[in-house]
């Protein structure tokens, strides 16, 4: 081998290095390191995925059932389309939350991220999930209809925590660890311009 074959395969070799080698897996992206503690006590990346995926379910379904927050979701639930290019299909809104409260409750995930919805079958797929302002463009959201939410939000999660055996005060450590960064959202997702369905209205629900 000549000595400049020699220098060039090391300086390929040192290229390939710096940019990672090629096809090297990328470790998974957290976004938020700090709540590692609350994946693991839901059972880490064995037991945690389904756990959120039945609070995410739960959660649905009580929005669903409150008169307060059902009417803002009417466009998605009538849509059978398998299309959520305009609107989400019930399919995607479920998955988008899952990645969501799955970055959030500490899973080796990040958010607004791909999420893989076989429903939307006229949809390529993985889709991307949008950011808060973009979701909920929209929506028209009041501020007492997001502060239902979070109510409603923190109760099914206590339920269902503490039917998977956390105590009280575990209950308690978790929501105080999310309900900052939950609460903080309200700016990004309450309407300038809110929409109002009965039960709500201007005079009784505050922007
Ligand atoms: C902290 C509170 C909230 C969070 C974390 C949240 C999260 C999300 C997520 C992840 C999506 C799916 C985005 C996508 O498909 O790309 C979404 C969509 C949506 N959200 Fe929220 N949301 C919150 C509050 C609310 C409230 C209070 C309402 C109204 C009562 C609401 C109504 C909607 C609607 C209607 C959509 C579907 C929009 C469409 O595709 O037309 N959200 N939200």
């Amino acid at each position: 081998m000549t000595q400049s074959l020699r220098i060039s395969i090391a300086a390929a070799t040192l290229a390939l290095a710096g940019c990672g080698g090629g096809d090297a897996p990328q470790p998974p992206s957290v976004q938020f390191p700090q709540n590692a503690n609350l994946w693991a006590a839901l059972g880490g990346d064995a037991a945690a995925p389904a756990a959120v995926r039945k609070v995410v379910a739960d959660a649905v379904n009580g929005l669903l059932a409150d008169p307060m927050e059902a009417p803002y979701f009417s466009k998605v639930v009538a849509n059978t389309s398998g299309d959520s290019s305009q609107h989400d299909t019930p399919a995607r809104l479920e998955a988008c939350l899952t990645l969501q409260f799955s970055a959030l409750l500490g899973g080796p995930y990040s958010y607004p991220g791909p999420v893989s919805v076989p429903q939307d079958t006229a949809n390529p797929q993985p889709e991307m999930c949008q950011d808060m302002a973009s979701a909920h463009a929209d929506v028209g959201v009041p501020g007492c209809v997001f502060d239902q939410f979070i109510t409603d939000l923190s109760s099914v999660l206590s339920t269902d925590l503490m039917a998977s055996g956390f105590t009280q005060a575990q209950v308690g450590g978790v929501l105080g660890q999310i309900a900052p960064t939950l609460v903080g959202l309200k700016t990004t997702i309450v309407s300038p311009q809110p929409t109002y369905f009965a039960p709500n209205s201007a005079a009784s629900c505050a922007p």
